[in-house]
């Protein structure tokens, strides 16, 4: 399908030969840009950023870099290309050729996993949008922009399937994904970790890192869906979505390097009477945000996750590379795992695998996190500093899941809740940690200038250096307000 950019949604999905749809989207446009001025990024709507837009969805050339002000950003729709050949890759149904129309059996099923999806992606938008008051460089405003106004196109990706497959109800749908506000007691959005606020820029980066990184696994298990146009819209996302956790590890990572240089400087001296951010503290984050993102992976014992693989809804990830996965029917398999008894104590058990399903891409998830947490390490054992980042256990911090009714410490072990009480704070960001983060967030806004609590990128964007000037503000004395 041509890559039409000149019309006022931007596609490859052939809107043009469709005038009813394309007249629907175009009337969803304008309150989409309503909310976009209403929720999103507060006080740079008029500012020049350096985006990086989707023009296309060749591998090697579907991105274009240039100043734009974000309400004129060209949000579209773009699908990876249509494979005729392509068949359903696991579950009942594997082998069957893959679906181009909503399977009507599984239409409410689908329905559900879109509007989810497509939930998440204005929520953080809305969860981030004070962020810019306080970006540590124009590099760092400029990264929280583009993730901004992708999780934008992400939201007409969703919007886009729902107008074209779901008739009215998806229409409806569509209304409502602009209705919900994150946090909002009223009207939440679907998700818990969407709803808690972000806002500070270590939050951020951690949101970036281990959040983001629960939509790359989302995104990939519906990008084997037997549903076409599902896997293709999802395949694109994916091209996005590895800026938003480059964004988020390498964040951390200059924080861990800034605050490394400050302890081998003065190793005598607490960093915090220097301007840095404490391992210990940037431990708690991490504790916090990796909690938060493992609920979102639904429950690990789950009947839905076993009819949707079984259905060819959403696979495992990586289900069709070759070698992956020997078996893409998962019947005769178990999943051992442990939950809590009735005693206090806890029983292991086997799950049959598909309805394990959501633990199996959790595991993917972790490993993944685990590559990133090494990563970090490294820069701190560079330093000749001991001590390690670590990925908490399981039953740590949940909200969700088999684990949420009881208390743990990150290494598992079970706790009274007098006990949690008494050393949370350990663990956990303690009021007092979130102030001193917040007293650092002061804005920095001179090209090539950056704040004392973080190092400098290695690398610009696109082949610019780190003094390149990723926004230019507008002399409109109104712009920030
Ligand atoms: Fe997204
Ligand atoms: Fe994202």
């Amino acid at each position: 399908m041509r890559v039409d950019l000149d019309s006022r949604i931007p596609n490859n999905v052939g809107l043009a030969d469709d005038r009813k749809l394309q007249r629907a989207l175009e009337e969803w446009q304008p309150n989409f840009k309503d909310w976009w001025m209403e929720m999103g990024p507060e006080g740079f709507q008029l500012d020049k950023i350096y985006l990086r837009t989707a023009v296309a969805v060749d591998p090697k050339g579907w991105a274009h870099f240039e100043h734009v002000k974000m309400p004129d950003y060209r949000w579209g729709i773009f699908l990876t290309p249509h494979d005729e050949q392509r068949m359903i890759g696991f579950g009942d149904n594997l082998g069957q050729p893959a679906w181009d129309q909503v399977p009507g059996d599984w239409r409410k099923e689908l329905r559900r996993i879109i509007v989810t999806q497509g939930d998440t992606e204005p929520a953080s938008v809305e969860q981030q949008r004070l962020l810019g008051r306080c970006a540590p460089s124009l590099y760092d405003l400029r990264n929280l922009f583009q993730v901004n106004v992708e999780e934008g196109r992400h939201l007409w990706a969703m919007v886009y399937l729902l107008h074209k497959y779901f008739g009215r109800d998806g229409r409806e749908e569509a209304e409502d994904l602009l209705v919900r506000r994150s946090g909002n007691p009223d009207s939440p959005r679907i998700l818990g970790a969407f709803n808690e606020p972000i806002n500070d820029w270590l939050s951020f980066f951690c949101f970036t890192f281990f959040t983001d990184r629960d939509g790359k696994y989302q995104l990939a298990s519906l990008a084997e869906s037997g549903f076409d146009p599902l896997a293709r819209s999802c395949r694109f996302m994916l091209t996005e979505e590895a800026h938003h956790m480059f964004v988020g590890e390498t964040g951390i990572s200059r924080i861990l390097q800034r605050t490394c240089e400050l302890m081998k400087d003065a190793p005598a001296e607490d960093v915090t009477t220097r301007g840095g951010i404490p391992l210990d503290v940037m431990q708690k984050y991490v504790n916090r945000w990796f909690s938060v993102s493992q609920d979102l992976f639904g429950g690990e014992d789950s009947s839905n996750a076993a009819s949707y693989f079984a259905a060819g809804l959403k696979g495992r990830f990586n289900e069709s590379m070759p070698g992956k996965y020997p078996d893409h029917l998962a019947l005769d398999q178990v999943y051992n795992t442990a939950r809590p008894d009735a005693a206090g104590g806890e029983q292991s058990v086997e799950v049959p695998m598909r309805r394990a399903m959501n633990l199996v891409l959790r595991d993917e998830y972790r490993t993944d996190c685990q590559k990133g947490v090494d990563r970090w390490n490294k820069i701190i054992k560079r330093a000749g500093i001991d001590f390690e980042i670590t990925l908490a256990d399981e039953r740590f911090g949940r909200a969700q899941g088999v684990w949420s009714r009881g208390r743990y410490t990150p290494s598992g072990a079970p706790l009274t809740e007098a006990q949690w009480e008494l050393r949370k704070g350990e663990w956990l960001p303690t009021a007092q940690d979130e102030a001193y983060v917040a007293s650092l967030m002061k804005p920095v806004y001179e090209p090539g200038k950056i704040a004392p609590w973080i190092a400098p990128p290695r690398t610009g964007i696109n082949n610019n250096g780190f003094d390149f000037e990723y926004v230019q503000f507008s002399d409109d004395p109104y712009a920030r307000i």
